[in-house]
């Protein structure tokens, strides 16, 4: 393992009503709340107006900020950190995703500097501090709710890019599986495959000697691929909803990354994909990662034994390295397409027509990844075999 300092203070209520913490937790903070949403899902679903009456029951001032686009505009924030600075904000509370908790942190960290909101995300401006923030989670994919990541779009410049501060922790976040029941079928499926690529970027590491973390990570990427379907059955079906949940929320919440570094090429080439094509995070996921595998198997052949003997249970008598961790791959590519998840860059009806500029994207700051470092030709190979 390498050496390592671990930190993460986010308090998680999990489980039917926890929404009632609002009410003891708000007011730790002030009276002024500033509610940050989405497209609207949280009001047909009843979330918002669940908010709303533990608000209301300890005489919060609320203020509103609707309409954060899935992949969040830096545009968007902007008009939060005004709202923050001009109302006296005490508590930022983020109802949605992991798009609503992004724009979120981005406002909290912007509320308290006079520096732009894209100078934060570039790192020209380092966070001193934020104000606080707090999530009532509607959907399991990116576990922001419990990490101090954030990844935001400047779609005038066409740059969509992570930034992460420890100041932007969530104070606590509140994870109730009943409120994910009204999520569209495809945004469950995109939700697995974020959370099952969260998890395969921290496997593919930089360290030796991670046989903990190694069984924590198969362990749940076990369960998603067996819980899944059941919950695209079953919709309502609250032992499933709970389960992929918290596998979301696991995922990406650093325990994974104990004692190594993750691999994060596949999401860097993602995020410049999105930035040029505004396609859904996880379908650019769907769609590179296996390529990415194929690319890089031969850097550490047994590294995809392991995948296909202990998470897909591919049997290796009388079959070459090669060969065994080529079948796990493919085992990976049939379950997501199994359940709906794209495979192709013209399911979206992308061709190389801006390969140039997405490649330089990806390459702002050098060659990536840290399981296999890549250069321009890789990500060009990449891009090309997920046409
Ligand atoms: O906007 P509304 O109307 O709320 O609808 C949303 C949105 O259209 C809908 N939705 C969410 N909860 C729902 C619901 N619809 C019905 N019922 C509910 N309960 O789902 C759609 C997608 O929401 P979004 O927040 O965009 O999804 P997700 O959580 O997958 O977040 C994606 C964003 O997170 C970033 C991605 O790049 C992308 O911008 N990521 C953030 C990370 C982090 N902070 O750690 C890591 C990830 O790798 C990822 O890059
Ligand atoms: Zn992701």
């Amino acid at each position: 393992m390498n050496t390592f300092s671990f930190y993460n203070p986010v308090r998680i209520h999990f489980g039917q009503d926890t929404i009632k913490n609002l009410a003891t937790e708000v007011p730790k903070y002030g009276k002024n709340v500033l509610i940050v949403y989405g497209g609207g899902s949280i009001k047909k679903n009843g979330v918002y107006d669940a908010v709303v009456e533990q608000l209301q029951s300890i005489d919060a001032t609320i203020f509103e900020l609707g309409g954060v686009e899935p992949n969040p505009r830096v545009s968007t924030a902007r008009k939060g950190i005004e709202i923050c600075k001009a109302e006296n904000i005490d508590l930022v509370l983020a109802v949605g995703g992991g798009s609503v908790i992004d724009c979120s942190k981005l406002i909290v960290a912007g509320a308290k500097t006079e520096a732009d909101a894209w100078d934060i995300v570039t790192k020209k401006e380092m966070p001193q501090s934020a104000l606080p923030l707090a999530v009532v989670l509607t959907i399991s994919a990116t576990a922001s709710e419990m990490n101090s990541g954030s990844v935001i779009t400047n779609w005038e410049t066409k740059e969509k890019y992570g930034w992460g501060s420890p100041h932007v922790f969530p104070k606590f976040s509140i994870l109730d599986p009943t409120y994910t029941y009204s999520v569209p079928q495809n945004q469950v499926v995109n939700g697995v495959v974020d959370t099952m690529t969260h998890i395969f970027e921290q496997y593919f590491h930089n360290a030796t000697n991670t046989p903990l973390t190694d069984e924590m990570a198969e362990g749940i990427l076990r369960t998603l691929i067996e819980v899944a379907p059941k919950a695209f059955a079953d919709p309502t079906n609250y032992e499933h909803r709970e389960t992929l949940m918290l596998a979301g929320t696991l995922g990406l919440n650093g325990f994974l990354a104990l004692g190594s570094r993750g691999d994060w090429a596949t999401h860097n080439i993602e995020h410049a994909v999105s930035a040029y094509y505004d396609i859904p995070h996880a379908a650019g996921l769907a769609i590179l990662f296996p390529n990415w595998m194929r690319h890089n198997v031969h850097v550490d052949p047994q590294r995809f034994v392991k995948v296909a003997t202990k998470v897909f249970g591919i049997t290796t008598e009388g079959k070459k390295e090669e060969e065994v961790a080529l079948e796990g791959i493919e085992a990976l590519s049939t379950f997501w397409t199994s359940i709906g998840a794209p495979s192709r860059l013209a399911n979206f009806d992308i061709t190389d027509e801006k390969f140039e500029s997405i490649i330089d994207h990806t390459l702002v700051n050098g060659p990536f990844g840290n399981f296999a470092k890549l250069q321009r030709e890789d990500v060009e190979a990449i891009l090309k075999a997920s046409l």
